[in-house]
């Protein structure tokens, strides 16, 4: 059955406007069926067939990084035409689902709270502001807005799986009002122009096929005066701490996934992934590019992670 906004959404809230399912079906939706079929194995070919980013490649940047612009060519270190890619990401994610929550907190050991929290900090929600978490999954950012006195939280996310993990999350938490759930994609949103105060995109922007287009969109519905902010994996900036980094994501995170998740090629896509996406200072050439001003960068614990941030004028 068709997926519909409000199939999904738990109650009313005058603003944001969220427009009608056909403005945001993904071009490349037609592919998922196929992907979601392809054996692991031939989705992920195992880590000793693959070739890490080298600073040696001359397509590549020193921290193997895509190029700007290239993501969509990329899944991880697996190079895929871009109109597959959101089918692919959608499957890891429709994969991860019921463990995502476990999951995260078991290889953060936790931290990914506080690097929610120290966003938060910087979103300052108020009554009357309006928030669209963007890949909001199972509603973490969201849940963290209200608690702290926002006034009203849109949850999109490009897998129905997470949306769904996240409602019933609200369920379990009481959270009957104020924040509403929908399925969409970064790169076409399904909500009107100019109709939120705050957009965050936590853990997503990474997966996304076109970044910059994803950033147009925070633009384009952002109300002028309002912030941008991403959280997101980025590139360490300690030489000791990414030698051990490098270490726990391509061998500890895979068996964690294994063993625990039962999913080795999801998580092994999470280390690929995360050495894919721009370095912290291109990122936020790309969001200034935009039309973004006065953008900053914070790195959390060493660069693991970092919160990007610009206002919308
Ligand atoms: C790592 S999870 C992050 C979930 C949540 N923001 C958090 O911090 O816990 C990434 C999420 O991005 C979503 N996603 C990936 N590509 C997307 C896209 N193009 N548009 C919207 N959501 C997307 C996935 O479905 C997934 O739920």
């Amino acid at each position: 059955m068709e997926q519909t906004a409000e199939s999904v959404s738990l109650c009313s809230i005058s603003r944001p406007e969220i427009l009608p399912y056909a403005n945001r079906r993904s071009a490349s939706r037609g592919a998922r069926p196929r992907w979601r079929m392809a054996p692991a194995r031939a989705m992920f070919p195992a880590m000793s067939d693959r070739t890490p980013p080298s600073s040696a490649d001359p397509q590549q940047p020193a921290s193997g990084a895509a190029p700007s612009g290239a993501e969509g060519n990329w899944f991880g270190f697996t190079p895929v035409d871009p109109s597959a890619k959101s089918g692919l990401v959608r499957a890891v994610f429709d994969s991860v689902a019921t463990n995502y929550d476990l999951m995260n907190d078991l290889m953060s050991g936790g931290i990914h709270r506080l690097w929610k929290d120290t966003l938060m900090d910087l979103v300052a929600p108020k009554p009357d502001m309006t928030l669209l978490d963007v890949a909001g999954g199972t509603g973490d950012i969201a849940f963290r807005f209200l608690k702290r006195g926002g006034g009203a939280a849109v949850v999109c996310d490009i897998t129905e799986a997470m949306v769904r993990v996240g409602r019933d999350r609200a369920v379990d938490r009481n959270i009957l009002s104020g924040v509403q759930w929908t399925v969409g994609d970064a790169e076409r949103l399904p909500i009107a122009s100019r109709s939120v105060d705050a957009y965050t995109i936590a853990f997503g922007l990474r997966n996304v096929t076109r970044i910059d287009e994803a950033i147009k969109e925070a633009h384009r519905v952002l109300k002028p005066g309002g912030k941008f902010y991403c959280l997101e994996f980025s590139h360490v900036v300690l030489p000791v701490l990414r030698k051990l980094y490098d270490v726990y994501s391509f061998q500890v995170l895979p068996f964690m996934g294994r063993m625990v998740a039962k999913d080795e090629a999801s998580y092994r896509y999470l280390a690929e992934s995360i050495r894919r996406f721009p370095p912290q200072a291109d990122l936020a050439k790309r969001i200034e590019a935009a039309g973004f001003g006065a953008v900053r960068v914070r790195n959390l614990s060493g660069g693991i992670a970092a919160i990007h941030s610009g206002w919308r004028i």
